[in-house]
């Protein structure tokens, strides 16, 4: 009974934590050992045991909560989020574009097994990674600035900074740059020595989703409608391909006229594939909530765009966001962190590699 408390006490420790894996790895336990456990346990015995049990499960908390954190390199490499920033900064002000380009990153490495870099991985004779599938070939950029951070740090602090926490802190100080929300950074992931073309394939949304499959692919990863409606606000800033948008400026009908037919303008309806419009045509590399006003007149670059607004389930919450940019903000912000936290890497799972194109001895 005593380890019954036991368990539940470390519950709730580890419930402020919120790392909810642990919780569901602690009721397993307690569901199957650690009850026969318990229950074989004689009073005699039990004190020594309790103190026993009671170290390896501190032992075990110290390992699973550490996981991720803010503060992960604050002793180990001090300077490395100042070296990330200052990359980032300079890179945007070279072309205000990569901002959209470096949070994109981040989304397509999360989405696809986890934020473990794995989208960094060059194809190689005898590895396939990520960068040709669909939603990635001729579209993911930004991965020089990748390279001149990692080359940075490496210099400072080898072997320490993993690229998959490279992105997701380029992500946040994009966003910060273009005048967007701030949240805090979790760090520690790991790096992958693995990458899936296929998962790349089937698990990220495309320009082409209908809202049921832009709800689902995000509910497969852990997201509401409504979450899913706040991080498709990244929308506000970056560019697409006349491929990507063609369709809609031609042949729907839930688009502004005078907005579609300026668009045709550098998007022909074959040809000039390449071609580029801002995904926010009102203030397109600045981080604010026109990405939702532009919905609610129609002028949705994307066909998966408008379909957040077109008489469906998430009207009234695009409606919302067009009219508080606040609301947005605190709404993207946690959705970023949950995105973040898409199974990561710890502990002694897979590597921190030096250059963040080739798995480490490659
Ligand atoms: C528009 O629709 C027509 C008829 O379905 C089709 O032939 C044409 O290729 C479409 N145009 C574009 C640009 O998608
Ligand atoms: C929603 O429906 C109304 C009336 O049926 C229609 O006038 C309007 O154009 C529709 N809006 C969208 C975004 O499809």
């Amino acid at each position: 009974m005593r380890m019954e408390l036991l368990i539940t006490a470390l519950k709730s420790f580890v419930f402020i934590n919120s790392a909810s894996s642990l919780i569901s790895l602690l009721d397993r336990l307690s569901n199957s050992n650690i009850l026969i456990f318990s229950i074989s346990l004689d009073r005699m015995a039990f004190s020594i045991s309790f103190a026993t049990f009671f170290f390896a499960f501190l032992a075990l908390l110290a390992v699973v909560v550490a996981q991720l954190s803010p503060n992960y390199y604050s002793s180990l490499c001090p300077t490395a989020l100042s070296i990330i920033k200052g990359a980032v900064s300079n890179a945007i002000s070279q072309e205000r574009r990569m901002g959209a380009s470096l949070l994109r990153l981040h989304f397509h490495d999360c989405f696809v097994n986890g934020c473990d870099g794995s989208i960094l991985l060059d194809d190689t004779t005898g590895f396939t990674g990520e960068k040709t599938a669909f939603p990635n070939a001729n579209s993911v950029r930004g991965f020089d600035v990748i390279d001149t951070i990692k080359t940075q740090l490496e210099s400072k602090c080898p072997g320490i900074v993993s690229c998959a926490d490279i992105l997701a802190v380029a992500a946040h100080d994009s966003v910060v740059a273009l005048g967007g929300t701030t949240w805090s950074v979790q760090l520690g992931r790991r790096d992958s020595t693995t990458a899936s073309l296929s998962a790349a394939n089937s698990e990220l949304p495309s320009p082409f989703s209908d809202l049921s499959d832009l709800i689902s692919a995000f509910s497969n990863k852990g997201f509401t409608a409504k979450e899913m409606v706040a991080l498709s606000g990244s929308h506000t800033i970056g560019r697409a391909r006349c491929t990507t948008f063609r369709t809609r400026i031609y042949n729907e009908t839930n688009i502004d006229a005078a907005f579609a037919s300026s668009l045709r303008k550098n998007c022909p309806s074959a040809g000039g594939d390449d071609n580029l419009a801002s995904l926010d045509t009102v203030m397109g590399d600045v981080f604010d909530n026109d990405y939702f006003k532009n919905l609610v007149s129609q002028k949705g670059l994307l066909h998966s765009d408008q379909q957040l607004f077109n008489n469906g389930s998430m009207d009234s919450q695009v409606n919302a966001y067009s009219l508080n940019s606040a609301t947005f903000f605190a709404d993207f912000a946690k959705a970023m962190v949950m995105m973040g936290n898409l199974s990561p890497l710890t502990g002694s799972s897979g590597e921190v590699r030096t250059n963040c194109r080739n798995i480490n001895g490659s």
